[in-house]
């Protein structure tokens, strides 16, 4: 079985930057509440021009230029997204139109936050499989449309921007490099905790979001630190062998307690919370393309990245990079 070698990264963020002051002008809000609940300072927010798709294909451009890939490499394109474009055709098919590909497979996964942990799982399986040799694994979110701005517990927590993966087919007795394992997880009968109270097929609600921040925290710590020990205990590791921790990026205090439930430096932690928010299914890919640009994560390092959001849903990653 092949295994899936994760090749180059790439990211999008949007033009514009709001800050937790501007946002203090228009409702009942304030920048020290806001760093100090959530380590939040900023979020990118998308323009009429910035679409989904044009912000998953501008990430998937630059993780093809870093993997030095061709595009008549990818052989399946998978866009994570909550805020697709259209309710149909995929964003994904969007992207490989505008990637200018010829053939192969797209599609979209919905699984919220986790979407990015979920979209490289799927990716891998059909790797391994040798269903796909070449995949573009996005995570791409406009949740600055699902917003309702004048509820303030929600509409200071969430971002826009998108983040890219390039995976190709590596040896199979290869053991240095390549996603080691993906570990996914959903419980819907925690559905209410965090929701879209909408869709298209509700014409009069189109839908913003809700959520029970308290419960999703309380739920977060526990179900994310489960999903790492069953990473490292799948493969035999223990959280020392961790170089990287790549998390989703909701919340500091979340992410701090990740960190020191595995014994992680802080400056082993990749952190861009503070300056993206929370940006859903991209936060992942965000902050790898990140950590991977200025240098931080090199070749052969270990990550793990995991995630939990809407769903419930929630898992984990462990990559040799
Ligand atoms: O990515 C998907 C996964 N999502 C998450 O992981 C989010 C997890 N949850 C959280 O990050 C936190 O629960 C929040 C940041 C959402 C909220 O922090 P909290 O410490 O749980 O605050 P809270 O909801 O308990 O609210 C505390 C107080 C309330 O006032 P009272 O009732 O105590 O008087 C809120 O009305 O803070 C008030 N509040 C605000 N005040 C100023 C809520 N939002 C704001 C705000 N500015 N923006």
């Amino acid at each position: 079985m092949a295994r899936a070698l994760l090749e180059g990264v790439g990211a999008y963020l949007p033009r514009r930057i709001v800050s937790n002051d501007a946002l203090a002008e228009r409702i009942d809000t304030s920048d020290a509440w806001i760093r100090s609940r959530t380590g939040i300072g900023a979020r990118h927010i998308a323009e009429a021009d910035e679409s989904c798709a044009m912000m998953a294909t501008a990430a998937a451009r630059q993780a093809l230029a870093n993997a030095r890939a061709r595009v008549d490499e990818v052989d399946a394109v998978i866009v994570a997204t909550a805020t697709p474009d259209q309710t149909f055709p995929a964003t994904a098919v969007r992207v490989q139109a505008a990637l200018g590909m010829a053939r192969g497979f797209s599609f979209d996964i919905s699984a919220a936050c986790s979407g990015f942990v979920y979209a490289l799982s799927v990716a891998d399986g059909m790797i391994r499989a040798g269903q796909a040799r070449g995949v573009l694994v996005i995570g791409a979110e406009v949740f600055s449309r699902l917003m309702d701005w004048q509820d303030r517990s929600t509409c200071v927590l969430f971002g826009d921007g998108a983040g890219a993966v390039f995976l190709r087919a590596g040896a199979a007795d290869d053991e240095t490099r390549g996603i080691l394992s993906t570990h996914l997880h959903a419980d819907g009968s925690l559905g209410d905790l965090l929701y879209i109270d909408g869709a298209v097929g509700q014409p009069d609600r189109p839908g913003t979001l809700v959520m029970n921040g308290r419960e999703i925290f309380r739920h977060a710590v526990v179900k994310l630190a489960s999903a790492v020990d069953e990473a490292l205990a799948a493969n035999g590791l223990d959280a020392s062998a961790i170089d990287w921790l790549v998390p989703h990026q909701a919340n500091l205090r979340i992410i701090d307690a990740m960190g020191k439930r595995l014994a992680l430096p802080p400056e082993r932690v990749v952190v861009t919370v503070e300056r993206h928010a929370n940006t859903s299914a991209a936060s992942i890919p965000l902050a790898l393309a990140e950590a991977v640009a200025d240098g931080r994560i090199k070749r052969h390092d270990l990550v793990v990245m995991e995630a939990l959001g809407g769903g419930l849903t929630w898992g984990s990653a462990l990559v040799r990079m």
